[in-house]
């Protein structure tokens, strides 16, 4: 027999759950790395335009067919285009599984920092440990640990795990990142930090490669185009004011990836750091563009000296804390799969999914190049194909889009702007960018490979 559908309790809640999936390792470790190889404000103004003209119409599209249809995103797109969207609903936990699977790799990195920072236990070469940690065993066993705990909170439910938990640990984020983007200021010679991070090189902007990374990660950022979002609008009830909660989730995603930046960048200029991560875009470096940050940053930890022992332990919690909210929905996907689709219970749901994943993110512990063309398939290929997919479902298939989505009549008039988007420029643009993404993600694909 069906349950009743769980439901968020507040509008908090449910607000800071989504910023929750919205803000993690995507807004600090993602978004700091393009930025630093990808000729910084160029790349971030890139990432501005493609969220405000892609990323927050398919935003309100994903809340708007989960209220709706209030079923995960399967049953969802069945509900308002037939059985035969079915498939896109499938691919979208497949992203689940594939994201999680090595977000839960880089998460484990972070639980090992977190404990090594206080006595800031990399020494003097975060290099080499970064390199013990982040590939083999260790990696491993952090990795199956994260995801433990993220399936403890999914299998506490919608509101005694997930809400609560981004009610608890969102505001702590928000505390830290900005008290760390102050600290930065406060250090001399941060200031050509800000000039890489904020005056575009405008010559770079039509370079495919950056528009490929940034559009990826507009929508790795907001957790779109995967069904997140389709899926926590589902236990929405109906008086929500959907663009309101859209506008409010994608300014503090974005207003969290610019904090973000301005803790990082000041502090490597500062530290003299930036020659081990700018501009390193196409290189190989030996560490990786993945794992830049995980050894610059803690280098800049340490040369702080003794308050490198607060702002170190500071910034993984945050990370931490960022990731952890944001691999729940992602795992939530899944499971809200499970028990609309299958009829499964809860809990069982979640630890069959759990485990699953902890399985498949077992060659991304061991192997960080396998992480990172995981990373670039689910982006670049994955979300962007799975976010076309959305746009064109609500612009040309829903029969009423707008009534689903707005709520007052100011809104209403608004939504002639949102559905040309959705029907024309959003698919072109995707379009665009998947003829650029395809190519260069198999050749990544064949690279590993061969
Ligand atoms: N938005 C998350 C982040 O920035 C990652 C994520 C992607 C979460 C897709 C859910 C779905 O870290």
């Amino acid at each position: 027999m069906a349950q009743a559908r769980e439901q968020w309790t507040s509008r908090t809640g449910f607000i800071l759950a989504a910023v929750g999936s919205a803000v993690g390792l995507g807004n600090m470790w993602r978004f700091s790395y393009l930025t630093a190889e990808g000729g910084g404000a160029a790349f971030v103004l890139l990432y501005v335009i493609f969220t405000l003209l892609i990323g927050l119409p398919i935003l309100l599209a994903e809340l708007a067919i989960g209220r709706g249809a209030r079923h995960s995103p399967i049953g969802a797109l069945a509900h308002f285009g037939g059985r035969a969207w079915r498939p896109l609903g499938l691919l979208f936990v497949a992203s689940g599984f594939l994201i999680l699977s090595y977000y839960s790799v880089i998460a484990g990195w972070t639980v090992r920092y977190l404990l090594a920072a206080f006595s800031l236990d990399w020494g003097s070469d975060p290099g080499s440990y970064f390199g013990g940690i982040s590939q083999g065993g260790p990696a491993v066993i952090a990795h199956v640990g994260f995801m433990a705990i993220t399936v403890v909170i999914v299998a506490g439910g919608i509101q005694r795990g997930i809400e609560r938990a981004a009610l608890v640990m969102m505001p702590a984020l928000f505390l830290i990142v900005a008290g760390i983007a102050v600290y930065a200021a406060l250090l001399d010679g941060s200031g050509p930090g800000y000039a890489y991070y904020l005056s575009p090189d405008f010559s770079k902007l039509g370079d495919p490669e950056l528009l490929t990374a940034a559009a990826g990660q507009a929508f790795f950022s907001l957790s779109l185009g995967m069904g997140a979002m389709l899926t926590y609008g589902s236990y929405l009830q109906r008086h929500n004011d959907l663009p309101a909660e859209a506008t409010i989730i994608a300014g503090a995603d974005f207003g969290v990836a610019l904090l973000a930046g301005m803790m990082v960048f000041p502090l490597i200029f500062a530290l003299g750091l930036e020659g081990q991560v700018i501009g390193t875009y196409g290189t190989d470096a030996d560490i990786g563009s993945v794992g830049a940050l995980f050894v610059t940053l803690p280098g800049a930890f340490t040369q702080m000296g003794p308050a490198g022992q607060i702002v170190g332990p500071l910034f993984f919690v945050a990370l931490l804390v960022g990731a952890l909210t944001s691999a729940i929905s992602l795992l939530e996907v899944v499971v809200a799969s499970g028990i609309d689709v299958l009829g499964w219970q809860r809990r069982t749901t979640t630890l069959i999914a759990g485990g699953a994943i902890a399985l498949l993110g077992v060659p991304s512990a061991l192997n960080l190049a396998w992480l990172d063309v995981a990373d670039t398939i689910a982006n670049n290929l994955f979300l962007v194909g799975g976010g076309l997919g959305l746009a064109v479902f609500t612009g040309w298939i829903m029969r009423d889009p707008i009534s689903e989505a707005a709520g007052t009549a100011t809104e209403r008039a608004l939504m002639r702007l949102w559905l040309p988007l959705l029907r024309f420029a959003v698919p072109a643009a995707l379009l665009l960018v998947l003829w650029y993404a395809v190519p260069a993600t198999w050749s990544k694909l064949v690279g590993l490979l061969g």
